[in-house]
């Protein structure tokens, strides 16, 4: 299918913030992709057609031999250009200028940069007030710049902060216009756009109406299965499929009764009331159950349970027959995420479950509609495409479920008491009007029991951990700030309410160095 949207290419050299420019763009309604520097080849370029081109930032010096390098050729595009801190640096070194190490020149953190007499577009609405605060990140400095380029603006660590060269639309700046820290770099994208003739016209309507043409073009009359785990991801890729291709879409939904009270019963009646299409219920809880009795290793746990996906949903999926296509809800961070920038593996945290391993012993290919896509983004297609504001704004559930929020060894009656406390905690949550204000909440049951004594009583019961996280992505993320009063009536309420819980505690751990689960 030929591209209706222009397309802006981010080169990316590995800068942990890269993701945050191809927010800023999006949030333009332009249409990006980010791709690390080595796949960038000249028939790449010659496919992508970039109508202007964006170098990231990164952590390598381009003094180093070996250093990452765009190709040349992409210099000779004829398009716009933006080069942002090691995409400035880079941009020198091929282009005639100069780059010298730090010492004493290097600049992390918050700086203000001055402009220089002429003015720019891409500096429009820049300097108002004759100083702008940037945030640097750079251990590597430019000490002369390329021929044709000018001076736009200097911080006293970056005597060259804000370069161009107007005749050939080429932009450089020093510092990360992406970040929050830069107050104004949004303006700085919006300007870029503009001048690149971009019409800003890549909106989630516009999303649907391709992602439908595509996914038909892809499947055409094929037989597609899609693995519904309750959660957003997974059901908005569900109703687009079903929208593009009808009855030719099985949904598959698993419980492995490790889910939240309630969540059964809630993804059925959703899918059932709303979406007439085919439909598995595999209630497969006492296998699950039964696998990982007497388990308590982290790791152990998650690949028991990914393995089981894979068996279970490998049975049902026969019983559909002919299936050629796997759907799934994989989002744009985790396809930017697996491309690591060093080309090397990196450190295994945890061992995320999803269906991997399954397309290639069923001989199936993916679809994944939503890949082009953030979170917040998949929200609003679902708003578009009709689901219920509820069931959009849930907080995301991890593939494994409560069993990754039972520390230690998983049993049925632990499992019952950590969902009437969940349930008891995210109904307070939500009364006072917190819900949307949190990434995501949940009680994890403490592998502990401790004494405590209500009425004339000892009791001798299960503590708990509530934990409620704030984040743009999973990737970070802070403890919510609840008030103590919220949390001494949420604790009242959970030893009140759920019998098995004396002891209530809240985890106030960011992450990192905590992760947002607690296995
Ligand atoms: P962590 O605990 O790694 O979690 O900080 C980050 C985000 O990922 C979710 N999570 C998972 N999601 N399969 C999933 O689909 C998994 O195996 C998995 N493990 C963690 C977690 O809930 C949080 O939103």
């Amino acid at each position: 299918m030929t591209n209706i949207h222009d397309r802006l290419l981010i080169i990316d050299f590995g800068s942990q913030v890269t993701q945050l420019i191809a927010r800023r763009l999006r949030e333009l309604n332009v249409y990006c992709e980010i791709h690390p520097y080595q796949n960038v080849t000249d028939a790449f370029l010659a496919e992508f057609a970039p109508k202007a081109v964006i170098l990231s930032g990164g952590p390598a010096s381009v003094i180093d031999e070996g250093s990452p390098r765009p190709p040349s050729t992409v210099f000779d595009l004829n398009v716009p250009i933006l080069g942002i801190c090691y995409g400035q640096q880079v941009m020198m070194e091929v282009l005639g200028g100069k780059v010298e190490s730090g010492h004493g020149t290097a600049e992390f953190g918050r700086a203000f940069v001055t402009p220089e007499a002429e003015k720019l577009a891409l500096l429009d609405g820049w300097f108002e007030d004759d100083k702008e605060q940037v945030w640097m990140s750079h251990g590597d400095h430019v000490s002369k710049i390329a021929p044709g380029f000018e001076v736009y603006g200097t911080s006293p660590n970056a005597p060259f902060a804000i370069i161009a060269d107007t005749s050939r639309n080429f932009f450089a700046v020093q510092f990360h216009p992406e970040v929050h820290h830069t107050p104004n770099g949004a303006k700085l994208y919006e300007n870029f756009v503009k001048m690149a003739g971009f019409k800003g016209d890549w909106t989630m309507g516009a999303y649907r109406e391709e992602a439908i043409a595509k996914i038909r073009e892809q499947v055409g009359d094929a037989k597609v299965i899609c693995g519904l785990s309750g959660g957003v991801d997974s059901s908005v890729a569900a109703v687009l499929i079903h929208e593009a291709i009808g009855d030719q879409l099985t949904c598959v939904f698993v419980n492995n009764g490790l889910l939240r009270k309630g969540e059964a019963e809630e993804v059925i009646t959703m899918f059932r009331d709303n979406y007439n299409m085919p439909f598995i219920y595999a209630d497969e809880r006492e296998l699950f159950l039964g696998e990982l009795d007497g388990q308590s290793d982290p790791e152990t746990k998650r690949k028991i349970i990914g393995k089981l996906f894979i068996d279970v949903f490998q049975k049902h999926a026969a019983e559909v027959g002919g299936a050629k296509f796997l759907a799934q809800g994989t989002l744009y961070p985790d396809v930017i995420e697996s491309v690591s920038f060093s080309g090397g593996p990196s450190v295994t945290i945890k061992s995320h479950h999803n269906v991997g391993g399954l397309p290639e012993k069923m001989g199936l290919k993916l679809v994944e509609p939503l890949r082009e896509l953030f979170k917040d983004e998949v929200r609003e297609l679902g708003r578009e495409l009709g689901l219920p504001t509820g069931f959009i704004g849930r907080h995301p559930f991890p593939g494994p479920g409560l069993a990754i929020r039972c520390p230690g060894e998983i049993t049925r009656p632990k499992l019952e008491i950590l969902r009437e406390a969940d349930a008891v905690y995210i109904d307070q949550i939500r009364k006072h009007g917190l819900y949307d204000d949190i990434w995501q909440a949940f009680v994890a049951i403490l592998p502990v029991k401790t004494v405590g004594v209500m009425g004339d009583g000892r009791t001798y019961d299960f503590a708990c951990a509530l934990r409620a996280v704030t984040s743009v992505d999973g990737m970070t993320a802070d403890y919510f700030p609840f008030s103590h009063e919220f949390l001494g009536e949420t604790a009242t309420r959970i030893i009140n309410e759920v019998p098995g819980i004396n002891r209530v505690t809240y985890d106030i751990t960011s992450k990192p160095p905590g992760t947002i689960e607690w296995e």
